[in-house]
């Protein structure tokens, strides 16, 4: 299977484009300066070439208090650079694997969240992310959306300095 793989240098997209690449997979590992995700023209020159049969995007722009400073710059990248992956995979018949978050819910509920969970997002991260949610579920058409919470793994998170 050919993955591409968006958001490569950071934490989860290190460590999943290591999972691929041990399972056989061929892996195009791609970050800010071969593909700009807000850009739809860079999403097609980035990946004309690579034709994969999977994109995940790992991108995104996630520290917390960054995204109240900068909601421009977060609904950019986690909500519109989202569709553009979404419009693209749709034309060309591409599987996306979309990685989203927790902070799409209010944390209110005292047991754990299924999908069909009220989203009820805080703060401006979350409501950029649920937008990014959102025009995938209208847009694409094979598609997985993963809501994760703190990640652990080898590589370290770029956005946190950690
Ligand atoms: N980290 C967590 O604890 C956590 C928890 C829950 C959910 N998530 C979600 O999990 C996913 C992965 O998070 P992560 O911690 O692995 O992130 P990360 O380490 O910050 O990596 C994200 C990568 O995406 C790149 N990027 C940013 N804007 C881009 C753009 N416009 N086009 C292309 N690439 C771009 C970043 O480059 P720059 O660094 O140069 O900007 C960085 O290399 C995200 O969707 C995040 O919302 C993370």
């Amino acid at each position: 299977m050919k993955v591409a793989v968006i958001g490569a240098l950071g934490q989860l997209g290190s460590d999943i484009s290591l999972l691929f690449k041990n399972n056989g997979d061929e892996v195009n590992k791609l970050d800010v300066d071969e593909i700009d995700i807000v850009n739809i023209d860079s999403i097609s020159s980035a990946l004309k070439e690579i034709k994969p049969h999977i994109i995940i995007n790992t991108a995104a722009y996630h520290h917390v208090e960054n995204c109240e400073k900068e909601p421009i710059t977060a609904f950019c990248v986690n909500g519109l650079g989202a569709r553009n992956l979404a419009e693209y995979c749709t034309e060309k018949d591409i599987y996306l694997m979309h990685i989203s978050t927790d902070y799409v819910f209010d944390g209110e509920k005292r047991k754990p969240y299924i999908e069909s969970d009220l989203a009820r997002p805080l703060n401006t991260y979350g409501n950029t992310k649920l937008s990014g949610e959102l025009f995938i579920q209208a847009i694409a058409k094979r598609y997985i959306v993963i809501r994760t919470s703190g990640l652990y793994g080898k590589h370290p998170a770029v956005q946190k300095g950690a």
